[in-house]
């Protein structure tokens, strides 16, 4: 080995071809408008232009940016085009993209307190600034005996809130000798398959989820749970956990949280609230109704990954009762120990969560929140919320197409009056058009379209152009 050869970009290079890319970045979306939306690569396609082997040796920096034009962009699904309307969003903004960068530079662990106290401190103060700025109840705040923390995905979220129901519900023993079959939980037939998933890893089994009907609005009945409920105990099974869902992804629906939480408070209930994809509109106080009977739940997470234009992953999640999760989740091996630790004087995010080893996500949401101010994060998501309300007046006033559930939010689900079938090739003629994109859903057995605004860049015009095409698009095939 030669004692003075690097193959490490100096700093020098690192500043050039930083600046390069933040270039080609601010391009891109200057220009996002001129790529289809839904990526038209066939399976297999990015695969097959790809070199089959490593480069023996590196190349120039210089070349590796070019690629990205000739290999990587015809295979992306631009979710940042403001005709994206699939989904849910998954927005982002310049604050947000340039803090995520600035995290990657700091290359922080901050697992401890200690492995980087200001990746810790800020992140408890900025989960505190949220709760503040959603009107979240005093309970899920750091003064008290809850907490926020960030957590990669609402899937993390909700399978961490299932371990801490599991413990509480065997007084902390399943942890120790695994999990009996007896315990259940319960969510709405419309909720998330995240549910699903935490109940099979959490050991809880998906033979004890049980489905909740809906009402006519598809949100949770709670008398519908609380008889299942009783059923289940009267068959000598233990109910431990709830979840209730404030906009669920199929149709937006939202869960009577307050109903749902009498119920589990009478009957000593684990209450988690997924509020993954709309809990952003309560940045507003006008939509801070969705969140109501919020105080009886013991746990809350919302995606500012989603819709408050901070890039993917940021989930933050609540409790009521940090001391019940840190009891369930905390494993403190010999090379973790230190004496902050020890002191009980800080927060160790590590126990708060799955994984062990955490990125300094709080710089986007610090990043996010001081560049909007609450009041520009409040207009923009007013502003999603008045176009999807638009787009349902547009559908409601059309005698072919009809509206296929409520719009409370930025998500409207709705039909064409011709069928399934006829709804199922409108949807595919626009995704191939490349102009918008999409998704469906199926409500009472009927396929539904979905359109859902919360691009960071999305307008007026978009979502009228997007009305444009459907209404055309129907007619051209009815010609047929
Ligand atoms: C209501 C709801 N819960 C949970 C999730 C899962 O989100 P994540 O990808 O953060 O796990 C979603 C995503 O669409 C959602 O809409």
């Amino acid at each position: 080995m030669q004692p003075d050869q690097t193959f490490h970009m100096t700093t020098d290079e690192f500043r050039y071809f930083g600046k390069e890319l933040i270039d080609w970045i601010a391009d891109y979306y200057q220009n996002i408008e001129g790529y289809p939306v839904l990526s038209q690569v066939e399976p297999g396609e990015i695969r097959a232009s790809l070199p089959p082997s490593p480069p023996k040796k590196g190349v120039s920096f210089d070349e590796i940016i070019s690629d990205i034009d000739r290999l990587i962009m015809p295979g992306i699904t631009h979710w940042q085009s403001p005709n994206f309307f699939a989904f849910f969003p998954a927005n982002t903004s310049g604050p947000s993209i340039l803090a995520e960068l600035l995290s990657a530079g700091l290359g922080v662990q901050g697992m401890s307190w200690s492995t980087s106290p200001a990746c810790t401190e800020l992140e408890t103060h900025v989960l505190d600034w949220l709760a503040e700025m959603l009107g979240l109840p005093e309970r899920f705040m750091s003064h008290t005996a809850g907490g926020g923390v960030i957590q990669d995905t609402a899937s993390s979220a909700t399978l961490s809130a299932l371990l801490v129901a599991r413990e509480r519900a065997t007084n902390y023993a399943s942890n120790e000798e695994g999990c009996n079959g007896r315990l259940v939980a319960y969510a709405s037939t419309q909720t998330h398959s995240s549910i699903e998933k935490a109940v099979k890893i959490s050991g809880l089994g998906s033979k004890n989820l049980r489905l909740i009907e809906v009402d006519d609005d598809f949100a949770m009945r709670p008398d519908a749970l609380a008889s299942q409920i009783h059923a289940d105990r009267e068959a000598g099974l233990i109910p431990c956990f709830v979840c209730a869902t404030v906009g669920t992804t199929s149709s937006n629906a939202l869960d009577p949280v307050q109903e749902i939480g009498i119920v589990c408070e009478k009957e000593d209930i684990w209450l988690h609230v997924d509020a993954a994809m709309s809990g952003t509109a309560a940045l507003c106080p006008e939509f801070r109704y969705i969140l109501d009977g919020l105080e009886l739940a013991d746990s809350f997470c919302f995606n500012p990954h989603k819709w408050m234009f901070t890039n993917f992953d940021c989930d933050c999640f609540y409790v009521a009762n940090r001391a019940a999760l840190i009891q369930t989740l905390s494993v403190l091996p010999e090379y973790l120990r230190n004496k902050a630790t020890e002191s009980g004087a800080v927060i160790d995010y590590r126990d708060w969560h799955v994984q062990l080893g955490r990125r300094f996500r709080s710089l986007k949401l610090w990043f996010v929140i001081r560049h909007y101010g609450v009041e520009g994060l409040r207009y923009h998501v007013r502003q999603h919320i008045e176009l999807a309300q638009q787009f349902a007046a547009w559908v409601g006033k059309d005698p072919d197409f009809e509206l296929a559930a409520p719009t409370p939010l930025n998500l409207v689900c709705f039909r064409h009056k011709a069928g399934d079938e006829f709804n199922r090739q409108l949807l595919d003629k626009i995704n191939h058009s490349g102009k918008i994109y999409m998704t469906h859903t199926s409500l009472n057995d009927r396929y539904t379209l979905r359109l859902c605004v919360g691009q960071t860049n999305t307008e007026e015009q978009h979502v009228q152009q997007a009305w444009e095409l459907l209404c055309l698009t129907a007619s051209k095939m009815q010609q047929f």
